[in-house]
C-alpha cells in the first residue's frame, strides 16, 4: 500500500537512511513508502544483516538504491567492488576520496561496461572528523580545506559528486557546479530532534545552498508519522 503523496516528479530529493538492524523492520517500513517520493539509503549494518538479496528485493519494489559502503581500497579491489554493485542495480554507489585518484579513476572506469551505471559519489573528510584528528593523521589544514581539495580531487578523477556537510555545500558549489551532485546528510526538518547530528539545516536551507540530495534518516524513521513528515519535506521542497 502507498500513501504517500506530492510526487516530486521522478527524481526525489530525499533518501532514506534505512538505519534498521533487522531485515523484516526495514522491509515492512519500505513497504510503506512510495518510490516516486524517495530513494533508499543502505548502509554497512543494513547490509551486514540482509546481504545482497535485500538490495534486489527493494529494488524490485521499484525503489532507486544509494548503496553506502564507502569503499576504500586498492584501485583492483573497489573496482570490483563497484561493479558487484552495478550488476545488484543499484543507483547510486560511493568510495572515500582518501583512497585516491587511482582508486577513483579505476571505480569509474570499471562502471563504464554498464549501459546504465550508478552514480559513482565520494566521501571526502568524514563530519566526525575534527582538525585535531585530521592532524593525528597528517593532514594539514582544516576540515573544509581538506573537504574543498578531496571534492575537487573526486571531480578531476571521474566522479559524479560527493557526500558532505550541508554547511560545506556553498563553498564546494563556488568551484564545482552541477551536474557534480551534493549529497548531503545532518538534514532536520523544522521542530524535529536534532539526535547526535552537529550542524544541521532544513531541507530547504540545504537544496537552497546548492544540495542536490538530501540524506534524511530517523526524522522520518523513528518518526509516529513517517509518510507525513516525508510528504511535508516534499512539499517544503515544491514551495
Ligand atoms: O538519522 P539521521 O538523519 O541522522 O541519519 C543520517 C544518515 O546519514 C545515517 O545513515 C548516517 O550514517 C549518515 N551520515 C551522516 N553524516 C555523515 C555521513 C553519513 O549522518 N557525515
Amino acid at each position: 500500500m502507498n500513501n504517500n503523496e506530492n510526487n516530486p516528479a521522478k527524481d526525489p530529493k530525499v533518501l532514506i537512511a534505512l538505519d534498521f538492524a533487522e531485515r523484516e523492520v526495514a522491509l515492512r517500513f519500505v513497504k510503506t513508502l512510495n518510490p516516486e517520493a524517495c530513494r533508499l539509503k543502505v548502509g554497512k549494518e543494513l547490509f551486514a544483516i540482509t546481504g545482497p538479496s535485500f538490495i534486489t528485493e527493494i529494488i524490485q519494489l521499484g525503489f532507486q538504491v544509494f548503496l553506502d559502503l564507502k569503499y576504500h581500497d586498492i584501485p583492483n579491489t573497489v573496482a570490483k567492488a563497484v561493479q558487484a554493485a552495478a550488476r545488484l542495480g543499484v543507483w547510486m554507489v560511493n568510495v572515500h576520496a582518501l583512497g585516491g585518484r587511482k582508486m577513483m579513476e579505476a571505480a569509474q572506469a570499471a562502471l563504464q561496461e554498464f549501459e546504465k551505471p550508478p552514480l559513482l559519489i565520494a566521501v571526502t573528510i568524514l563530519t566526525s572528523m575534527q582538525q585535531e584528528d585530521l592532524a593525528e593523521i597528517g593532514l594539514e589544514g582544516s576540515p573544509q580545506d581538506n573537504v574543498l581539495r578531496l571534492a575537487k580531487l573526486a571531480q578531476s578523477s571521474g566522479l559524479d559528486g560527493v557526500v558532505c556537510s550541508a554547511h560545506e555545500v556553498a563553498a564546494i558549489r563556488e568551484c564545482i557546479k552541477e551536474p557534480f551532485c551534493l549529497v548531503t546528510p545532518g538534514i532536520r526538518p523544522e521542530g524535529s530532534a536534532v539526535n547526535d547530528q552537529k550542524r544541521i539545516m532544513t531541507p530547504r536551507q540545504a537544496i537552497d545552498a546548492g544540495s542536490s540530495y538530501l540524506v534524511v534518516g530517523r526524522p522520518i524513521t523513528q518518526s509516529n508519522i513517517p509518510i507525513t513528515v516525508l510528504n511535508q519535506i516534499n512539499q517544503s521542497l515544491d514551495n
